[in-house]
């Protein structure tokens, strides 16, 4: 129990100008401040005094604990010698920040769309959820045109006036985009479409697309021919083979698909040839737009000519990053994400 003060107060502040190294401060600490101090004892005591007491002892307690603190911190401060800042050291390595990954699609999209942009292109977006317009009648696919059991689509619940859908390609937002803009023009829409699909390595019921259109007075299957060489053999570093097929798709015409071979097969970890890159692959639909899509959103008849294409990542995607299953994209693996 502490009776005098003062002499407590004297011997503490004694102690502590002897006091040379950051360990004695600690000890000096613990001894006058830590928990089991004759200080924190007293401040313990105090709830078995009168409240008279408590109040006097109580202020002086309190006044002298103040004291001892301010003390306490300035010394500490006064050392300054590199032990005493043992708390923070400055050499030390720093924690390792986690970090994160782009998913493949993420990657396979941004290098395309850089080397889209390298050529003038123009990056536009349009809405998941279209309008059955958009997604289909605009496109010269009718209600009840054949060419609409290629998709199973997703329909959502619209009104009378208007049917809505999740868009089950990117290609309505050539119809957008040619509402409102005059040609010339090049862009791209890169985007997630989705369809009624059961799922296996090879389908799935969100997947990405990039479309691309690009309308001028004279551009042609030529221009589409030689962009397109040029993209694929960049994401491919040249290792790649492509083939113009003819095609059918109502919104242009001719029509052609793409497709590409590795020109050596690209090895999985088992050293065997992964079975996308051996053979033939089709990665996109193309063509020349057709006349009546420029008159349905307005334009001169006869005046102008170009070339859509819509490209599907996933495909890229897994012939690039040796992936042989569609679904681990979107399963959220983070094993599976922290490859790439
Ligand atoms: N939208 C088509 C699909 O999802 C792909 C496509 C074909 C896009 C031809 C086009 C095109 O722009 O001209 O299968």
């Amino acid at each position: 129990m502490i009776t005098d003060w003062k002499k407590f107060t004297k011997q503490a502040q004694g102690e502590l100008s002897s006091v040379k190294s950051s360990s004695d401060l600690e000890k000096w600490r613990i001894k006058y401040l830590g928990r089991k101090s004759a200080l924190s004892l007293f401040f313990d005591s105090l709830s078995n005094l009168s409240l008279e007491e408590k109040k006097r002892l109580g202020t002086t307690a309190n006044t002298t604990r103040k004291l001892l603190r301010s003390l306490f911190k300035e010394k500490e401060e006064n050392l300054g010698s590199p032990s005493s800042l043992s708390f923070f050291d400055i050499a030390r390595p720093g924690e390792k920040i986690r970090q994160g990954h782009l998913h493949p699609i993420t990657l396979v999209s941004r290098q395309i769309i850089k080397s889209f942009e390298s050529m003038g292109f123009a990056i536009i977006e349009g809405p998941e959820i279209e309008t059955e317009y958009y997604n289909f009648d605009a496109l010269n696919i009718p209600a009840d045109h054949p060419a609409r059991d290629m998709w199973d689509t997703l329909w959502l619940r619209g009104n009378q006036k208007e049917k809505l859908l999740l868009r089950t390609h990117t290609s309505p937002e050539q119809v957008h985009y040619m509402e409102t803009h005059m040609p010339p023009f090049r862009v791209i829409a890169p985007g997630r479409c989705f369809r009624h699909e059961a799922t296996d390595s090879s389908h799935e019921v969100q997947f990405h697309q990039i479309e691309g259109l690009m309308v001028g007075e004279e551009v042609s299957l030529v221009n589409f021919k030689a962009i397109i060489e040029l993209v694929v053999k960049n994401i491919f570093q040249n290792n790649v083979l492509v083939r113009f097929r003819p095609s059918y798709f109502p919104f242009v015409s001719p029509g052609v698909e793409v497709d590409i071979k590795m020109k050596s097969g690209i090895k999985n970890r088992n050293s065997k040839t992964n079975s996308l890159s051996r053979d033939w692959m089709e990665i996109m639909g193309a063509g020349m737009v057709h006349p009546s899509l420029f008159t349905e959103v307005g334009y001169e008849t006869g005046r102008w000519q170009g070339f859509a294409f819509g490209l599907g990542l996933e495909r890229i995607a897994m012939i690039k990053y040796n992936i042989e299953d569609i679904r681990l994209f979107f399963n959220s693996d983070i094993r599976f994400l922290e490859q790439f």
